[in-house]
């Protein structure tokens, strides 16, 4: 390297806000993941049926150090070759968010570092920008285990929200699902699996919202539709969990797309931009890709989605705003408090139902 070329900036990304151990290297120049490790902790929680908080932030505890040390060396570089340390500072399990928060603000203080307190959810929202470097202002759909939402992306840290689930988020809705059907933990890719070999359309369940003026979500009656279905079927057999699962799949992946329709229009009246991005864990469902890429094209919008890998929880995207956030002088003080909650749009109302996160 000829001496005026800057160096590379490095930063370690930690993420550690729900079952997932992750720790990447990520760099502002190509190759821009230096590393990306992910330690899922299914078996820890298969067989409570969900993820338990308490064994999640002990199972952070236990491999945090060692997968941090690993993702360095597979980076090929030491602490000293790092300008940052980003972790997610919520929201998320708080004993798990103060783990990764802990570690990143230690290693930031001992290499006397700018630690970056990242939001999860914004790591999800500029995914897109590290694998396709997508320009601002875009449509998010961000669909994971805790969220639902509509965004409009328009900067680093500003997020309009246009719309938001009022009870269950998409990916809960499958877990339930995947759990009442006894396809196991964790539930979206075991319903993806099953509905493969499923009939979409043997049984009919309900797709709230849908034909309603808004951008917002509802799951809840989904869900206790497929329970009732089940309870009255009785206990299903192969046959029937595929088709159950594959009805159920296109419910859901009905009600992104219908409101996400909606969402595109109003995204293109109020910013004259037409880019669609997917992110988090749902958006690796191929069902959903190939039904909002489709969805895309005929509304003339640019489509999006990140590789399933990056999709899911995983520390490259925290590593990534963290750089975001740094070229921008966007740093954290050594006194930032994990947030159990953290809305990306802090202006947004409310939502109304129960059970609604952040
Ligand atoms: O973003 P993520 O990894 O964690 C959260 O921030 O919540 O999302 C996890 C969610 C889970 O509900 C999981 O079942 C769902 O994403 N998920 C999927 C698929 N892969 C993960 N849902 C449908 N199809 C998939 N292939
Ligand atoms: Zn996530």
């Amino acid at each position: 390297m000829s001496p005026d070329v800057d160096p590379p900036m490095l930063i370690l990304g930690i993420e550690t806000s729900c079952d997932e151990t992750a720790a990447a290297v990520v760099s502002d120049t190509a190759p821009r993941l230096r590393a990306n490790l992910v330690r899922s902790q299914m078996a820890e929680h298969r067989s409570h049926g969900g993820v338990v908080p308490e064994i999640a932030a002990r199972a952070h505890l236990d491999y945090l150090d060692s997968l941090i040390g690993r993702a360095l060396e597979v980076a090929g570089i030491g602490f000293g070759d790092l300008a940052g340390v980003a972790a997610t500072g919520g929201p998320g399990l708080i004993g798990g968010v103060m783990v990764g928060v802990m570690e990143a603000k230690a290693i930031a203080f001992a290499r006397d570092l700018p630690f970056i307190a990242v939001n999860h959810l914004e790591g999800h929202a500029l995914t897109a920008r590290l694998t396709d470097d997508v320009a601002f202002p875009y449509l998010l759909l961000l669909v994971s285990g805790g969220h639902c939402q509509l965004l409009a992306v328009e900067e680093v840290g500003r997020y309009r929200r246009l719309g938001t689930t009022l009870d269950d988020a998409a990916g809960e809705c499958f877990d339930k699902a995947a759990k009442l059907l006894g396809l196991g933990f964790p539930g979206g890719p075991a319903v993806e699996e099953a509905a493969k070999s499923g009939d979409a359309k043997h049984f009919p369940l309900p797709r709230p919202l849908k034909g309603r003026a808004g951008c917002d979500f509802s799951f809840a009656g989904l869900k206790t539709a497929l329970a009732e279905t089940v309870r009255d079927h009785g206990a299903p057999d192969a046959r029937a969990r595929a088709d159950l699962a594959a009805s159920l799949q296109a419910a859901i992946a009905d009600c992104l797309i219908d409101r996400t329709a909606n969402a595109l229009e109003i995204f293109r009246a109020r910013h004259g931009a037409t880019t669609l991005v997917v992110a988090g864990g749902v958006a690796a469902n191929a069902t959903l890709r190939a039904r909002l890429r489709a969805l895309a094209a005929r509304a003339g919008f640019a489509f999006v989605a990140p590789p399933p890998a990056l999709c899911t929880d995983n520390a490259a995207m925290i590593g990534w705003a963290g750089i975001e956030r740094l070229q921008r002088g966007l740093v954290d003080g050594l006194d930032f408090v994990p947030r159990p909650r953290w809305p990306l749009d802090p202006d947004a109302a409310p939502a109304r139902g129960a059970g609604v996160k952040a």
